[in-house]
């Protein structure tokens, strides 16, 4: 307990991180550098720690597959207790996998799948369950731009996108907070039992004026982190559970993770992506009020064409002949840094990083490269949410057994 408080009080500290220009944490990202965030400082700030070669070496032989290239190329860079996550695993007692969506809005961009595709992988790699949480309550008290009828409705939507990712249904489960948060109650109490005030405002920055709704929330993101919160899945076994996130999040999790501490139950293990930046470059957003910040999943093949284009900032030179001179700038050029998230091919990402920065490659032929891959991934993402019906969305939703739990005896 003591140890615990001391740490709590670190983690208080730490919470505002110390990094210039840098304003990170789940209701702000702010970036006000033009290159990309500096995410080693980053994770020494947080106190997380660095994803290594050693834990991609043993995702690989865990799972019998290539490791996903977000693993490969550090998007997802940074975690928590992976490897206990990992040692459960292979001692065949599993783990699974809780992520979730603040549905701000009806419409979601490309940033918006990344936790998704990443928690997709992981559920076809390690044949885990996997819960997500839908915080249409979160939306509610933070943003209160409509009601809490429209953030579900908002939620519901979301959902269409995220199931369009292909999950399983036999394997996942999928919840409004506001509608599940009686079956997780007992665990949300025990969560809010266990956090004073004063920690909260230490963590979040929230205040006397703050609605009531704020201060209880976090207990809501944080119960989904047991597996007692999940009876229809788990029954009474105490399973250890993955959370694939936004480093934004991190805030939440230290907070559960200190409370599990308490509870003297296994610590949520983390693992953390970087951000994708804004088309208009580093230290952008993406967001509903530009257009043109963002693709979104709603996009033409007319308008993504005219969006990377038009708006996604070049590193390259001002003029041809520069360009041939210098090369490009890869540390504030968009369109190299979205090919890094979105091609998937390394052989081809790497002669586009040695081609481009040389300045052989120009700006367009990378550009043209970037519209091919992503409009064939927002295209492909399209049909497939163009199937998903409202009674599919309730399959995801039913209260029930999931099917790859418990796992399977390892051999
Ligand atoms: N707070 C997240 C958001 O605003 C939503 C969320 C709820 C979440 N539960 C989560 C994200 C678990 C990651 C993991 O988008």
């Amino acid at each position: 307990m003591q140890q615990s408080e001391q740490e709590q009080q670190k983690e208080q500290v730490i919470a505002q991180n110390e990094i210039p220009d840098l304003i990170i944490n789940p209701y702000e990202v702010v970036n006000n550098s033009k290159k990309q965030i500096d995410y080693d400082k980053l994770i020494q700030s947080f106190g997380c720690q660095r994803i290594e070669q050693t834990h991609l070496d043993r995702i690989q032989a865990l799972t019998q597959k290539p490791v996903h290239h977000y693993l490969r190329r550090g998007i997802f860079f940074s975690h928590r207790d992976l490897n206990q996550v990992l040692d459960a695993y292979e001692a065949g007692k599993g783990f699974y996998l809780y992520t979730g969506r603040g549905p701000s809005g009806e419409s979601m961009h490309v940033g918006h799948l990344m936790p998704f595709i990443f928690t997709k992988y992981l559920q076809e790699a390690f044949d885990v369950p996997v819960v997500i949480e839908l915080s249409d309550d979160e939306k509610f008290f933070h943003k209160s731009e409509t009601t809490l009828e429209e953030y579900q409705r908002y939620g519901y939507e979301n959902a269409k996108d995220i199931i369009a990712c292909g999950f399983d249904v036999n394997k996942t489960f999928i919840f409004l907070s506001s509608q599940y948060a009686g079956h997780m109650y007992h665990n949300i109490c025990k969560f809010q039992h266990a956090i004073t005030y004063s920690q909260l405002r230490g963590i979040f920055g929230l205040n006397e004026s703050d609605n009531c709704g704020k201060v209880a929330y976090p207990a809501v993101q944080a119960a989904p982190s047991l597996s007692s919160s999940f009876k229809h899945i788990f029954g009474k076994d105490e399973v250890m559970c993955l959370v694939p996130q936004g480093i934004d999040q991190d805030p939440y999790f230290r907070m559960t993770r200190d409370v599990c501490y308490k509870l003297k139950v296994p610590k949520t293990g983390c693992i953390h992506s970087q951000f994708l930046p804004g088309l208009h470059g580093f230290g952008t957003k993406m967001g509903t009020t530009d257009p043109t910040s963002a693709i979104f999943l709603t996009d033409t093949a007319k308008e993504i064409e005219e969006k990377i284009k038009k708006h996604a900032l070049s590193g390259g030179g001002m003029t041809k002949k520069e360009h041939q001179e210098k090369g490009a700038d890869l540390t504030v050029d968009v369109p190299y840094h979205y090919l890094r998230f979105f091609l998937e091919d390394d052989a081809r990402l790497e002669e586009i990083r040695v081609q481009y920065g040389k300045g052989v490659m120009m700006t367009s032929e990378v550009k043209k490269e970037l519209i091919n891959v992503i409009t064939k991934i927002v295209t492909e993402h399209q049909q497939r949410r163009a199937l998903v019906t409202d009674e599919i969305v309730q399959k995801f939703m039913e209260l029930r057994p999931l099917s790859n739990y418990p796992p399977k005896k390892n051999n």
